[in-house]
């Protein structure tokens, strides 16, 4: 390790953010469950987020939960337009904290991608017989390939609705006791669409120059901020490049990090892509972190690095070099939930405050 790395910050450094102190840098990436009724919490979502919380984590974050049910990728996804959302996650944030992981959700709204099935069910966009539903964006452009369904372009009304949405859902998210909120502009949901040329035509304040473009993320936002306290952590997940001439790309991402950073984001969760159907994407080990690393350099807000990070000592790399301040992991969580007690064994990190009691006579 080189001599400058020693005092820097690494995997198992606790972060505080804010008043949260997440115990490494470790988090659970959000991941859609597709489990819920009626938006609704279950057991599953209880075992999944908790059995994470349980293996180490700092941060877990609830998978992507929609403003409204319009907003919902598919019938199973989970929501917060209701009160009736709250209890529910009530118990599993209680028991997540318990395990000493922060609780953290990510909100957002899917856009011309709503009405899908469930992946396990083919992902296609669901005739209204099969129980779909209308799609809204900012302009009336399909997705395609199976995502066909052509969305209703958003009005101004349209657009103050949504935002209000995701202000009843932050303050819902934090009776249900979330520390951590992230709001979902990535992936080619409603937020990006406004985000990329690509899917934003619009002639209005809402489409066309830069300034224009990010209008609807930054009020949304503005005005989440107004509601989420200024003592808890609020972060944005972007797709940094949309990787398709014409399209969103770092650039632009970096610009408006700045904007959200003076709009009181704390951190910017760094993914990419999923805007446009059959696009090539360099996937590989770390494939992403260029983005965080470029991103947390050029602006000073902090970052979270994700994709394809498996590999403790590449986790911990990244998080020495500063390349990212939180690396955050999905699928290989799936894979071993005990991913950090592990990971914090190949590099000699105590697992005093991460290994489970009742299981310390397994490591
Ligand atoms: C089952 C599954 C569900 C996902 N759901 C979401 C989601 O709700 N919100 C989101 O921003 N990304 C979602 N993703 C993307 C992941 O958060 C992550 O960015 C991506 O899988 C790359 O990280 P990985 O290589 O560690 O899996 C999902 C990924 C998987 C595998």
């Amino acid at each position: 390790m080189p001599a400058k790395s020693n005092n820097a910050p690494h995997l198992f450094q606790p972060l505080t953010i804010k008043s949260i102190t997440l115990r490494n840098r470790i988090g659970v990436s959000p991941m859609c469950q597709y489990s819920s009724e009626d938006g609704l919490a279950n057991d599953w979502h209880l075992v999944h987020l908790g059995a994470r919380a349980a293996g180490g984590a700092g941060l877990v974050i609830a998978e992507a939960t929609a403003v409204s049910p319009e907003g919902r990728i598919t019938p199973g996804c989970a929501g917060l337009w209701a009160d009736r959302h709250v209890e529910p996650l009530i118990r599993i944030n209680r028991f997540v904290r318990q395990q000493g992981a922060v609780p953290g959700i990510q909100i957002g709204h899917a856009g011309r991608k709503a009405s899908a099935a469930r992946p396990w069910d083919g992902g296609a966009h669901l005739e209204a017989e099969a129980g779909g539903w209308p799609t809204l964006a900012p302009s009336a452009l399909a997705f395609g390939a199976e995502l066909p369904m052509v969305p209703h372009a958003m009005s101004i009304a349209d657009i103050l609705r949504v935002q209000n949405d995701f202000v009843s859902a932050t303050q819902r998210a934090l009776l249900a006791g979330y520390e951590w909120l992230e709001l979902h502009s990535a992936h080619g949901y409603l937020s990006h669409e406004f985000l990329s040329p690509l899917s934003n035509q619009r002639t209005d304040s809402y489409g066309g120059a830069f300034e224009n473009r990010i209008r609807f993320l930054l009020e949304t936002t503005e005005a989440v901020r107004r509601v989420w306290p200024d003592r808890l952590p609020l972060a944005v997940r972007i797709s940094c490049t949309d990787w398709a001439p014409g399209g969103w790309d770092l650039e632009q991402s970096v610009e408006l990090a700045r904007r959200l950073k003076n709009a009181g984001v704390d951190l910017l969760d760094c993914s990419s892509g999923a805007l446009i159907p059959g696009v090539k994407i360099p996937a590989g080990p770390g494939f992403q972190v260029g983005f965080s690393e470029h991103i947390r350099r050029e602006t000073g807000l902090a970052t979270a690095a994700v994709g394809l990070i498996t590999d403790p000592a590449q986790a911990d790399q990244i998080v020495r070099l500063g390349q990212a301040d939180v690396v955050l992991l999905a699928r290989e969580l799936l894979r071993d939930p005990h991913w950090p007690v592990r990971a914090a064994r190949a590099l000699g990190q105590s697992t005093a405050d991460m290994a489970p009691r009742q299981y310390s006579r397994a490591w």
